[in-house]
């Protein structure tokens, strides 16, 4: 089957069955052309209240889905492919946040969205890469816990320098293993580009960056832009929707190591077969996970809205 054909059948059957594709800006192109809405983590989870079909899928990593479902407990939410996980959204479990919690009492504990739904039910407020500061600075607390990602939260410190922002360490393994080396290289080959960058990066990279922001951030400031060439900093999908909205600019990945394998997990062809009902994996999570998991989200929409 032509990728042509199987993506018109995929908007057949979504009409059809009434079903909304929610696609993160990491999916490949083929992926992001049938989605009802592609965006950032911030702007999935305001769509996902906001679709009025009864069923989401999720091209995306799993806590994408798991959020679609804390929001919307009344919908069937499924994640397209359930190999699909952030490895950053496993690297701390609820157990270590309580035991610093009794440690260290008066903390305002903020979890990056990149967690998974049980972690989410020991946390206070989410936040994402496009609202981390916004909300950080809108809490009404200076004593912040900032998991997972240390290199968001030492970005969000430097933004937010009056709080005392406590990290441990976590964070995305795709974004960390960008180096400064890769910087200068890429800064060489592409002396005119703008370098942009998600503050997933380590804080050297950050620092030598012209723009720092989440996906959306960095694709809107690209269009925006009156200059003609850029070094995207995160994973390579960016630069690749990038050269397609805008022909006439170039667009230069800052390293082939930007590739995250579970964002690139999601294909058609799984789409189509969760379509058929022959795949993916819908996402149930207990009462008791959802009510907890869902102050936290709400809090991040109430406070970055
Ligand atoms: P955004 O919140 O910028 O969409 O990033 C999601 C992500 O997984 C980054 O690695
Ligand atoms: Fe997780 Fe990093 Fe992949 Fe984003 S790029 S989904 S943070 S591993």
């Amino acid at each position: 089957m032509r990728i042509r054909d199987m993506q018109d059948e995929i908007l057949r059957l979504k009409k059809e069955n009434d079903v909304c594709i929610l696609a993160h800006s990491y999916q490949a192109r083929e992926i992001v052309e049938i989605a009802d809405f592609s965006g950032d983590s911030y702007q999935l989870s305001v769509m996902a209240q906001k679709a009025p079909q009864k069923t989401v899928l999720m091209c995306g990593v799993r806590f994408m889905a798991e959020t679609v479902k804390i929001l919307s407990e009344d919908k069937r939410v499924f994640l397209v492919n359930p190999l699909a996980g952030c490895p950053m959204a496993e690297q701390m479990e609820p157990e270590m946040i309580e035991y610093f919690k009794k440690k260290n009492p008066g903390y305002t504990v903020v979890a990056y969205i990149n967690t998974t739904a049980e972690l989410k039910t020991v946390c206070d407020v989410c936040v994402t890469s496009s609202t981390a500061v916004k909300i950080v600075k809108n809490i009404p607390n200076d004593k912040i816990l900032f998991i997972p990602d240390c290199n968001l939260g030492d970005f969000v410190q430097k933004q937010v320098p009056k709080k005392e922002i406590r990290l441990l360490q976590g964070g995305c393994p795709i974004h960390a293993a960008i180096s400064v080396r890769d910087v200068e290289e890429a800064r060489r080959r592409y002396p005119e580009a703008l370098l942009l960058v998600h503050p997933e990066c380590v804080p050297a990279v950050v620092e030598r960056a012209d723009y720092v922001g989440s996906t959306s951030g960095i694709m809107e400031f690209a269009k925006k832009s009156d200059k003609r060439e850029f070094i995207i900093g995160t994973e390579s999908s960016i630069a690749e929707h990038l050269q397609y909205t805008c022909p006439d600019k170039r667009f230069y990945p800052l390293s082939k190591k930007l590739i995250c394998p579970n964002m690139k997990a999601t294909t058609l062809v799984d789409v189509l077969n969760v379509l058929n009902g022959r795949g993916g994996e819908e996402i149930i999570l207990s009462a008791e996970t959802l009510a907890k998991a869902r102050k936290c989200i709400d809090e991040m929409i109430r406070l970055g809205g």
